[in-house]
Formats: structure tokens, sequence, C-alpha cells
């Protein structure tokens, strides 16, 4: 946290934060057409990192009919889908080529602590595009039982231009999440990193057309939401958007969409239950929950913020929980030893520290943390163990996108499952028993995209990721973002 940076930054990382932060448009990088530029800051240090082109309105026009013309003229949508497949993997080995780079970049701009760049975004970005390559050559249509004198038969064909509009927790792997699956289809894209996070984006920006991708297929534009955001949401020439952030932004988005009936598909927040029945491996559970709650610094969308632990081993569970949360090393996130590293930004600084007061005024008890954890500069927060917190409190409604875990207790699994239920998000859940025929019955019984057994937070390409309820609708990643990014069509022939 001292201001002297403990680990040395490779110099061509040091170089590329110098160099200038355009956008990427049909191939070429310019200025935003206002010639504005806005600041991104090393939330470690507050201190700017670099100067980036602020697209807005004016700009995503000029992405539109660039992104249009590509995918008009079928450089891309209509390529041999085997040659297709070839730039993505291509894509994939550039990003593990880079990826030491990559992993510095994404910790400088988004604070995360190193190890997890390193072992999670990275790797896993890579991960995707590798797995959306293999789509590329396995996307069929049908041949439909039509009566004897048609022959009928499906196309699974690109939708066209997507507008991708990304949060700030996961730059990287959120560009990927996006931009692999979608092109795979054979569409076109106008990606729009977080005004917070553009750093790693534009990165890929370069990967990208040095993998020889044709020009406007990707276009990279950095911006904030009321700019650049929206002009995306509503734009006519856009036929479908896909976002990840806030569900309040999540109905703005479809609202705007509405315009034009673009097609959208949503992943918003959470407020996942995480269950601990009194049979579980306490000691893994443990691991797993302060994982589930505390991995970068609790900004996950999926996290499990609501610890729920059987009365019986509730006052056990919490020391245990609190224990380990107070043994999180806090610090310089460029360093391999640290754990916890800075919140993102100023702004969600404020908001999860203000949810640590919330939480007090509302009769929650303060385990370990609840006060900022830094020793000078930095947007750092101490991990939070509350506990006594019922699941009617604010802090257990909520999302608050930090380090802090609302322990509530349950009587049985009827309660457990009531209580993980009561929530008006439904993206992810998890349950900790040996019991397995309890396992597969809550499993079943939990209103969420993800349920994790005796597990938290494994991702993996293969396996579709999403909401129910207001934690958005769509399914990214697996097979099911194919149908995100086809439209169907019937061929009906006369014989
Ligand atoms: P946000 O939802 O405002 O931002 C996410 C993305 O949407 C950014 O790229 C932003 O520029 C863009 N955006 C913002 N307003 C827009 C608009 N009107 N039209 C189009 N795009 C727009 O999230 P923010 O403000 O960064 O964080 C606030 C809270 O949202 C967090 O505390 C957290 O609770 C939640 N959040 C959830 C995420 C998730 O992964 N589900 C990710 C980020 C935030
Ligand atoms: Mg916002």
């Amino acid at each position: 946290m001292s201001a002297a940076p403990a680990v040395t930054i490779n110099p061509r990382v040091s170089e590329f934060v110098k160099s200038p932060k355009l956008l990427l448009i049909g191939g070429k990088w310019m200025p935003a057409k206002s010639g504005r530029t806005f600041e991104t800051i090393n939330p470690a240090t507050e201190e700017v990192l670099a100067n980036v082109a602020e697209a807005d309105a004016a700009d995503v026009d000029e992405a539109v009919k660039a992104a249009r013309r590509a995918f008009e003229e079928g450089k891309w949508s209509a390529m041999r889908p085997a040659d297709r497949a070839r730039f993505l993997f291509k894509i994939a080995e550039l990003i593990e080529a880079n990826a030491a780079e990559l992993a510095q970049l994404e910790t400088l701009d988004n604070g995360k602590a190193i190890n997890e760049s390193k072992n999670i975004d990275i790797p896993m970005a890579a991960e995707t595009f590798r797995y959306y390559a293999g789509w590329v050559t396995k996307i069929y249509g049908e041949t439909n039982p039509s009566s004897p004198d048609m022959f009928s038969y499906t196309l699974r064909e690109p939708v066209g231009v997507c507008g991708q509009i990304i949060p700030w927790n996961f730059p990287l792997l959120m560009a990927s999440w996006k931009l692999a699956p979608a092109l795979a289809c054979g569409n076109v894209s106008i990606l729009k990193p977080a005004e917070q996070t553009p750093l790693t984006a534009l990165r890929l920006g370069e990967l990208m057309l040095e993998a020889g991708l044709p020009e406007g297929v990707v276009n990279i534009l950095p911006g904030f939401g009321p700019g650049a955001g929206s002009a995306i949401a509503a734009h006519p020439g856009i036929d479908k958007v896909a976002f990840t952030g806030s569900t309040e932004v999540g109905r703005e988005i479809m609202k705007a969409a509405s315009g034009n009936l673009k097609r959208v598909s949503l992943e918003l927040g959470g407020k996942s239950p995480n269950i601990i029945f009194p049979d579980a491996d306490m000691k893994s559970a443990a691991f797993g929950a302060l994982m589930g709650v505390f991995l970068n610094q609790g900004q996950v969308c999926c996290a499990g913020t609501r610890v729920f632990v059987q009365q019986e081993k509730y006052d056990q569970f919490t020391d245990q929980l609190s224990q380990l949360a107070q043994n999180m090393k806090i610090g310089d996130p460029l360093d391999t030893s640290t754990r916890v590293g800075p919140l993102v930004s100023k702004e969600q600084f404020d908001r999860v520290t203000s949810y640590l007061d919330i939480g007090r005024k509302e009769g929650a008890k303060v385990k370990t943390g609840g006060e900022a954890g830094g020793q000078g500069k930095g947007y750092f927060v101490k991990p939070t163990v509350f506990a006594d917190v019922n699941n009617s409190m604010r802090i257990a409604r909520e999302e608050i996108f930090g380090p802090v875990a609302a322990t509530i207790a349950f009587k049985d699994e009827n309660d457990a499952v009531f209580q993980g239920n009561d929530t008006t998000y439904g993206l992810a859940a998890a349950v900790w028993t040996r019991d397995i025929s309890r396992a597969h019955a809550v499993a079943r019984k939990l209103k969420a995209g993800t349920v994790w057994v005796n597990c938290y937070g494994m991702l993996d390409p293969i396996s579709p990721f999403g909401g129910y309820k207001q934690s958005g609708f769509g399914r990214e990643l697996g097979k099911y973002a194919i149908e995100l990014y086809t439209e169907i069509k019937s061929v009906f022939v006369k014989l």
C-alpha cells in the first residue's frame, strides 16, 4: 500500500500503458470524434494510469457503420467455418503468449490480486476463445420431417451486429465471454468495456489485429454508460445487445433496446445463498465460503454473500470463517503474497463502506473487518463478516459487491431453501452436505442459474451461466451461448 511499488512492472506493460489509448473502429485506432478522453485510475495507488479516448453516440454511430459493412461484406460471417475457427484459436494463443503482461495490466487497472489475474482471469479468457473456436465447425441446422413433397430445413445464422457492454470486475474475461461466442457464430461486435477498466480490452483489440481479424469485425469503444453504453443499447443499427452489470442498468438496457426490438441478454446482480448443513466437511465449507465471498474483494456477481449455517453449528462456523477472513493479507495487489487488493474505484469504496454502517445500524454484529483496510492511498476494505444477520436486513437483500459476508442461521432444510430463495435475485447458490440425496434435492429446489455442491464459484466454458429472476436472462457459455448469438431460419423447398 506504500507509494513505491514493491514489484517491478514489466516494461512492455509500462510501454502499453503509456501508449495512446484510442478507439478501435473499422480496424483502425482513432481518437473520439469529440476529442474527449477520461482517466483510468490504479485503485491501489489512486494514481492516473492512462487517459483513454471517450466514445459517445457519434463514435458508436461510426462503429455501427464499420461493423455493418464488415458483416454485410461477409468477410467474417461467410468465411469458411474452419478458417474462422483458426482466428479464434489464434486469439487464444496470443492471450496465452501475453498472459503475464495481461495479468499485470488487469491488476493495475482493476486492483485484483495478481494471483487471481494470473490464475483465473487470463487463463480462463484464453480457454473461452479456445472452447468457442471448437464450436465454429459444429453449429448445425436441421433437416425437418416435412411432408413428402417438401424439403424443409433450418439454417442457423449469425444475428448480425452485436453491442456488448461489460463490467469492470473481470474485464478481460467478460470481454471473452462476450466476444468468443459472438465471433464463433459469425457475428460482428461493438464492445464497450467499463470506464473503470478499459485497458485489457484495448490490449485484446491489438491482439485481435495481430491475429489478422478482418477490419470492423471487432470494434472497441471505451466510454461511459450514459454516453457510449446507452447509445449502443438504443442504436437502430445494432441487432443484439448483451449486457453484464447492475440490475438497475439492465432494466434501462431493456427499455432502450425495445426501440428496434433488439435481442437482449442480461447477466445481472446476485445475492447468492451458500447453505452449509452440519454434516458437511466443515473445513472445506469454511474455505469455500471464504473464497465464495472474498474472491476479487467480493466484486463477483455470483459471490456467496449470504452464508446460511444450521443453528447448532452457527457460532462455531462464523468464528472459523471470521478467523480465515482476518488472516487474508491485504496489500499491494501486484505482490504475489497479497490476497486482498483494493476495490475497483472510489465509488465502490464509498458504496461498500456505507453498507458496513447500514449493517451495524440494522443490528448485525461485526465479527471481523467492518472498516477500510488501507494505510493511506487505495480503496482497501477489510474482509468483513457480519453475524446475527437476518434475511430481511438490507445487508442480506441488496447487492453490496464488496468483501462483506452476511451469515444467517437456519433451522432445517426447508427453512434453508425458503430463506435461500427469499431474494429478488437468482444467479447462483451452493449447498454443503455429505448427504447425497439432500444435496441433489436442495439443488433442485434452489431458484438459481448455477448450483454448486461442496464447492463454490466453479466456472467452465462448457457449463451455462446466467440468472433466474432479476439476475437476468439468457445463458452464456456452453452451447447455450450459441443460441444467444444465432437466428434460426426455416427453408421450404417444393419438390
Ligand atoms: P453498471 O451496471 O452501471 O456498469 C456496468 C456497465 O454498464 C459499464 O460498462 C457501464 O459503463 C455500463 N452502463 C452504465 N449505465 C449504462 C446505461 N445507462 N446504458 C448502457 N450501459 C451502461 O455498474 P456499476 O455502476 O459499475 O456498479 C454498480 C453496482 O452494479 C455494483 O455495486 C454491483 O452491485 C453491480 N454490478 C454487477 C456486476 C455483475 O457482474 N453482475 C458487474 C458490475 C456491477
Ligand atoms: Mg453505474
